[in-house]
Protein backbone atom coordinates (compact mmCIF):
# COMPACT_ATOMS: atom_id res chain seq x y z
CA UNK A 1 0.00 0.00 0.00
CA UNK A 2 0.82 3.47 -1.05
CA UNK A 3 -0.04 6.35 1.12
CA UNK A 4 1.22 10.14 0.66
CA UNK A 5 1.90 12.12 3.83
CA UNK A 6 2.91 15.15 4.41
CA UNK A 7 5.85 15.06 6.97
CA UNK A 8 8.86 17.59 9.19
CA UNK A 9 12.10 17.55 8.37
CA UNK A 10 12.07 15.97 11.74
CA UNK A 11 10.52 12.90 10.64
CA UNK A 12 12.85 9.58 10.17
CA UNK A 13 11.48 9.43 6.56
CA UNK A 14 13.09 12.91 5.82
CA UNK A 15 16.24 11.32 5.56
CA UNK A 16 15.13 8.68 3.29
CA UNK A 17 13.63 11.20 0.81
CA UNK A 18 17.06 13.48 1.04
CA UNK A 19 18.69 9.92 -0.09
CA UNK A 20 15.39 9.82 -2.80
CA UNK A 21 16.21 13.35 -3.95
CA UNK A 22 19.92 13.07 -4.45
CA UNK A 23 19.06 9.74 -6.47
CA UNK A 24 16.52 10.43 -9.08
CA UNK A 25 16.81 14.09 -9.67
CA UNK A 26 20.16 15.93 -8.08
CA UNK A 27 23.11 13.52 -9.03
CA UNK A 28 21.72 14.15 -13.08
CA UNK A 29 22.69 17.62 -12.62
CA UNK A 30 26.01 17.32 -10.08
CA UNK A 31 24.49 18.20 -7.29
CA UNK A 32 23.93 16.51 -3.52
CA UNK A 33 22.22 18.01 -0.56
CA UNK A 34 25.07 20.15 0.36
CA UNK A 35 25.31 21.74 -2.82
CA UNK A 36 21.61 22.20 -3.51
CA UNK A 37 21.37 23.92 -0.53
CA UNK A 38 24.32 26.19 -1.27
CA UNK A 39 22.60 26.71 -4.63
CA UNK A 40 18.96 27.73 -3.02
CA UNK A 41 20.20 29.63 0.38
CA UNK A 42 17.44 29.31 3.25
CA UNK A 43 14.79 27.25 1.02
CA UNK A 44 14.95 23.54 2.41
CA UNK A 45 14.00 24.98 6.06
CA UNK A 46 10.76 26.59 4.32
CA UNK A 47 9.70 23.59 2.28
CA UNK A 48 6.48 21.48 3.50
CA UNK A 49 7.63 17.88 2.36
CA UNK A 50 4.82 15.67 0.77
CA UNK A 51 6.29 11.96 0.40
CA UNK A 52 4.46 8.58 -1.31
CA UNK A 53 5.33 5.84 1.41
CA UNK A 54 5.36 2.04 0.58
CA UNK A 55 4.48 -0.38 3.60
CA UNK A 56 7.29 -1.96 3.11
CA UNK A 57 7.54 -5.36 5.26
CA UNK A 58 10.98 -4.27 6.46
CA UNK A 59 9.72 -1.21 6.93
CA UNK A 60 8.93 2.02 5.38
CA UNK A 61 10.42 2.97 2.24
CA UNK A 62 9.62 6.55 0.91
CA UNK A 63 9.37 5.99 -3.22
CA UNK A 64 8.50 9.34 -3.88
CA UNK A 65 8.50 13.19 -3.27
CA UNK A 66 7.37 16.72 -3.84
CA UNK A 67 8.55 19.89 -1.89
CA UNK A 68 6.13 23.37 -1.70
CA UNK A 69 7.72 26.44 -0.95
CA UNK A 70 4.18 28.69 -0.02
CA UNK A 71 3.92 32.48 -0.13
CA UNK A 72 7.26 32.53 -2.21
CA UNK A 73 8.17 34.59 -3.89
CA UNK A 74 5.13 36.58 -3.42
CA UNK A 75 2.04 36.18 -1.31
CA UNK A 76 -0.31 33.97 -2.30
CA UNK A 77 1.81 31.96 -4.88
CA UNK A 78 3.48 28.94 -3.88
CA UNK A 79 6.44 27.06 -5.84
CA UNK A 80 6.60 23.14 -6.16
CA UNK A 81 10.34 21.89 -6.28
CA UNK A 82 11.67 18.45 -6.09
CA UNK A 83 9.13 16.35 -7.78
CA UNK A 84 10.76 13.39 -8.10
CA UNK A 85 9.63 9.17 -8.04
CA UNK A 86 11.85 6.13 -7.88
CA UNK A 87 12.98 4.64 -10.98
CA UNK A 88 11.43 1.62 -9.98
CA UNK A 89 7.67 2.92 -9.27
CA UNK A 90 7.23 5.20 -11.91
CA UNK A 91 4.41 5.04 -14.50
CA UNK A 92 2.37 4.13 -11.64
CA UNK A 93 0.19 7.27 -10.76
CA UNK A 94 2.26 8.03 -7.61
CA UNK A 95 3.40 11.84 -9.15
CA UNK A 96 -0.06 12.68 -9.87
CA UNK A 97 -1.02 11.55 -6.41
CA UNK A 98 1.78 13.26 -5.14
CA UNK A 99 0.94 16.68 -7.21
CA UNK A 100 -2.78 16.35 -6.12
CA UNK A 101 -2.01 16.24 -2.39
CA UNK A 102 -0.20 19.75 -2.49
CA UNK A 103 -2.38 21.58 -4.56
CA UNK A 104 -5.36 20.21 -2.28
CA UNK A 105 -3.00 22.00 0.63
CA UNK A 106 -2.07 25.08 -1.28
CA UNK A 107 -5.36 25.76 -2.29
CA UNK A 108 -7.28 24.72 0.57
CA UNK A 109 -5.56 25.09 4.02
CA UNK A 110 -3.34 27.56 2.72
CA UNK A 111 -5.45 29.44 0.93
CA UNK A 112 -2.93 30.19 -2.18
CA UNK A 113 -4.15 31.44 -5.61
CA UNK A 114 -1.44 29.48 -7.72
CA UNK A 115 1.15 27.12 -8.00
CA UNK A 116 4.10 27.01 -10.59
CA UNK A 117 7.33 24.94 -10.78
CA UNK A 118 10.44 24.69 -13.27
CA UNK A 119 9.36 21.88 -15.36
CA UNK A 120 12.49 20.31 -16.50
CA UNK A 121 12.25 19.31 -20.55
CA UNK A 122 10.65 15.89 -20.97
CA UNK A 123 8.35 16.37 -18.28
CA UNK A 124 6.27 18.87 -19.46
CA UNK A 125 3.12 16.47 -20.54
CA UNK A 126 3.41 15.24 -16.81
CA UNK A 127 2.07 18.63 -15.46
CA UNK A 128 -0.02 19.08 -18.28
CA UNK A 129 -1.65 16.32 -17.73
CA UNK A 130 -2.54 17.45 -14.39
CA UNK A 131 -4.19 20.81 -15.19
CA UNK A 132 -0.22 23.13 -15.40
CA UNK A 133 0.25 25.11 -18.56
CA UNK A 134 3.47 26.11 -19.82
CA UNK A 135 3.76 30.44 -19.23
CA UNK A 136 7.45 30.75 -20.38
CA UNK A 137 10.28 30.39 -22.82
CA UNK A 138 12.49 27.53 -22.09
CA UNK A 139 15.29 28.56 -19.74
CA UNK A 140 18.61 27.22 -18.26
CA UNK A 141 18.82 25.99 -14.62
CA UNK A 142 21.36 23.90 -13.31
CA UNK A 143 22.39 23.17 -17.29
CA UNK A 144 19.69 21.93 -18.49
CA UNK A 145 16.59 23.29 -20.30
CA UNK A 146 13.07 24.20 -17.78
CA UNK A 147 10.40 26.25 -18.52
CA UNK A 148 7.56 28.26 -16.17
CA UNK A 149 4.57 25.71 -15.63
CA UNK A 150 1.69 26.94 -13.47
CA UNK A 151 -2.14 26.14 -12.09
CA UNK A 152 -4.55 28.22 -10.64
CA UNK A 153 -7.05 27.44 -7.84
CA UNK A 154 -10.67 27.06 -8.66
CA UNK A 155 -12.32 30.03 -8.24
C1 LIG B 1 8.24 13.05 -13.70
C2 LIG B 1 7.85 12.11 -12.58
C3 LIG B 1 7.82 12.85 -11.25
C4 LIG B 1 6.43 11.56 -12.89
O1 LIG B 1 6.01 10.73 -11.83
P1 LIG B 1 5.26 9.34 -12.15
O2 LIG B 1 4.80 8.77 -10.87
O3 LIG B 1 6.14 8.52 -13.01
O4 LIG B 1 4.01 9.87 -13.02
P2 LIG B 1 2.51 9.31 -13.00
O5 LIG B 1 2.54 7.83 -13.13
O6 LIG B 1 1.77 9.88 -11.86
O7 LIG B 1 1.98 9.95 -14.37
C5 LIG B 1 0.82 10.75 -14.47
C6 LIG B 1 0.53 10.97 -15.94
O8 LIG B 1 1.63 11.70 -16.55
C7 LIG B 1 2.20 10.93 -17.60
N1 LIG B 1 3.66 11.11 -17.54
C8 LIG B 1 4.47 10.88 -16.48
N2 LIG B 1 5.74 11.19 -16.78
C9 LIG B 1 5.73 11.61 -18.07
C10 LIG B 1 6.73 12.06 -18.93
N3 LIG B 1 8.01 12.16 -18.55
N4 LIG B 1 6.36 12.43 -20.19
C11 LIG B 1 5.07 12.35 -20.59
N5 LIG B 1 4.07 11.93 -19.79
C12 LIG B 1 4.40 11.57 -18.54
C13 LIG B 1 1.81 9.50 -17.33
O9 LIG B 1 1.80 8.76 -18.52
C14 LIG B 1 0.42 9.67 -16.74
O10 LIG B 1 -0.49 9.87 -17.78
P3 LIG B 1 -2.08 9.52 -17.69
O11 LIG B 1 -2.75 10.83 -17.47
O12 LIG B 1 -2.37 8.94 -19.00
O13 LIG B 1 -2.28 8.57 -16.56
C15 LIG B 1 8.81 10.89 -12.48
O14 LIG B 1 8.84 10.22 -13.72
C16 LIG B 1 10.23 11.26 -12.08
O15 LIG B 1 10.56 11.28 -10.90
N6 LIG B 1 11.11 11.54 -13.07
C17 LIG B 1 12.51 11.85 -12.79
C18 LIG B 1 12.69 13.15 -12.03
C19 LIG B 1 12.08 14.34 -12.74
O16 LIG B 1 12.28 14.58 -13.92
N7 LIG B 1 11.30 15.15 -11.95
C20 LIG B 1 10.62 16.32 -12.45
C21 LIG B 1 11.50 17.51 -12.29
S1 LIG B 1 10.69 18.99 -12.90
Amino acid sequence: MIEIRRIEATDPLYRQECALRERVLLSNVGLDMASFQEAFPGIESRFEHFVAVFDHPQGERVIGCALLLSNYPEPGVGKLMQMAVDEQRQGEGIGRRLVIALEERAFGELGLQELFCHAREGVYEFYGRLGWAIDSEEFSEVGIPHRRMAIRAER
